[in-house]
């Protein structure tokens, strides 16, 4: 997470009561790991979870918990901790702090700033799952949406109470990505954008097979920029160890035909293909339905190969296809495999990896050909470069393709 999408960004962090509490602390160090200025307001509830001394040290700032406060030299701490605020994040945020903010309450120092504050606010709700359902706390839900204000989650599944439901807070991790999110700007907003990630696996027998060394980080990342640009996104996924970025669906497949099927399926509904995915190009043309023996003459097994789909290909064939975008990994002379590539492929943008393959690396270097020509991006971390890349997809897409 070492990119800098929240450089520069002010947040508020106010916490109100409950268990969840302890995730604040995690999602303390990724807002700061990521140069966001981080100021934490603490309820009287929640600072009986956690104390200020913990937020202090993560934040690197002093903890606010009183309207009182006499280290605010004017003493409107209510006004002045959000005016340099680029937003205020409500987290967790119990049953109560909804109530009060649906009824612009102002009663504690946290509550007063989110009424006299001039910027935006989202909250992450946190408590037992009646509590969640309860008609009243949906209503107050209700209103919080209406009147403009971001709800994050909350999650579903086993809660500090012992019960299972929703209601549970959003992980660190995933309230980091939401917040993220939340700042980009929203250049894919409307399109839906279907891409493929990571390799295929071709099986030999019920327990071998042939795949190759693509780590998935590049598709996945790209996924996650088109998400947080606005986009809705599905990510057809072969064998990877990656999570599913925040508010992507995941398809998970195994082999090419499996890719190509899951992919013909869902193209219809979608604007934008990106075939990120190294797909094998052959599969053996029989599955042993048993393990291989090594047999008592030592024969070595032979394998008969058939191709399989190219399915970029096959989507820029439709009668009407999507803007489709497609990577090319290559080991050398990319200048000519990357424009002849497009041209075989017709696409009308073939992203080629400059300089040696970067198969599970965390950084990449890349050439855009397309018909007018080839332009270098600078060489970047892949979270970057897929945002720099959402950015050159977007500026290139025909206004029709919502009318396709
Ligand atoms: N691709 C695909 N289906 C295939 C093979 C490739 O959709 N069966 C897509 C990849 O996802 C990528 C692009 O085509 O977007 C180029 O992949 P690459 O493996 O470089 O192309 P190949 O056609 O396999 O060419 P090569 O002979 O270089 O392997």
């Amino acid at each position: 997470m070492a990119t800098a999408e929240l450089t520069g960004k002010h947040l508020v962090l106010g916490m109100s009561g409950g268990i969840a509490c302890y995730k604040i602390a995690e999602l303390t160090r990724l807002l700061t790991k990521a140069d966001a200025t981080v100021q934490v307001v603490m309820t009287e509830a929640a600072t009986q979870f956690i104390t200020p001394v913990t937020m202090q040290a993560l934040s690197g700032r002093p903890v606010y918990t009183s309207q009182w406060d006499a280290r605010v030299p004017n003493n409107m701490a209510h006004i002045d901790l959000s005016r340099e605020a680029d937003a205020i994040v409500i987290a967790p945020a119990s049953t109560d702090f909804l109530a009060k903010l649906a009824h612009g309450m102002a009663d504690d120092l946290l509550a007063t700033l989110c009424v006299a504050r001039d910027c935006p606010l989202l909250v992450v709700p946190a408590m037992n799952r009646q509590m969640w359902q309860n008609p009243a706390t949906q209503r107050n839900v209700a209103q919080l949406r209406a009147d403009g204000i971001e709800v994050l989650g909350p999650d579903s599944g086993p809660q500090a109470c012992g019960e299972v439901g929703d209601g549970r807070m959003l992980e660190a991790a995933a309230t980091y990505e939401a917040i993220a999110s939340f700042f980009q700007p929203k250049i894919l907003a409307g399109r839906r954008v279907l891409l493929t990630a990571g390799p295929t696996f071709e099986p030999l027998d019920p327990v071998r097979g042939i795949t190759n060394r693509s780590s998935g980080k590049m598709g996945f990342a790209l996924a996650r920029a088109a998400q947080q640009a606005g986009a809705d996104v599905h990510l057809i996924a072969g064998p990877v160890a990656l999570e599913t970025p925040w508010g992507v669906i995941r398809e998970d497949v195994q082999t090419a035909q499996q890719m190509h099927d899951a992919v013909m399926r869902a193209v219809p509904d979608y604007d934008v293909f990106i075939g990120v995915a190294a797909v094998a190009d052959w599969r053996v043309d029989h599955i042993s339905d048993h393990k291989i023996k090594k047999t008592a003459e030592r024969a070595i097994p032979a394998f008969n190969f058939v191709e399989n789909p190219d399915i970029l290909a096959a989507v820029a064939k439709l009668p009407h296809p999507p803007y489709c975008v497609g990577f090319a990994a290559e080991s050398g002379d990319l200048d000519v495999h990357g424009e002849e590539k497009r041209v075989r492929k017709n696409v009308p943008l073939l992203i080629g990896n400059l300089g040696p393959l970067t198969f599970g690396l965390d950084d990449n270097e890349v050439v855009l050909f397309e018909a007018s020509g080839a332009t270098k991006l600078p060489r970047a971390d892949k979270r970057t470069l897929a945002g720099a890349l959402i950015a050159e997809i977007a500026k290139r897409l025909p206004d029709t393709s919502l009318i396709r």
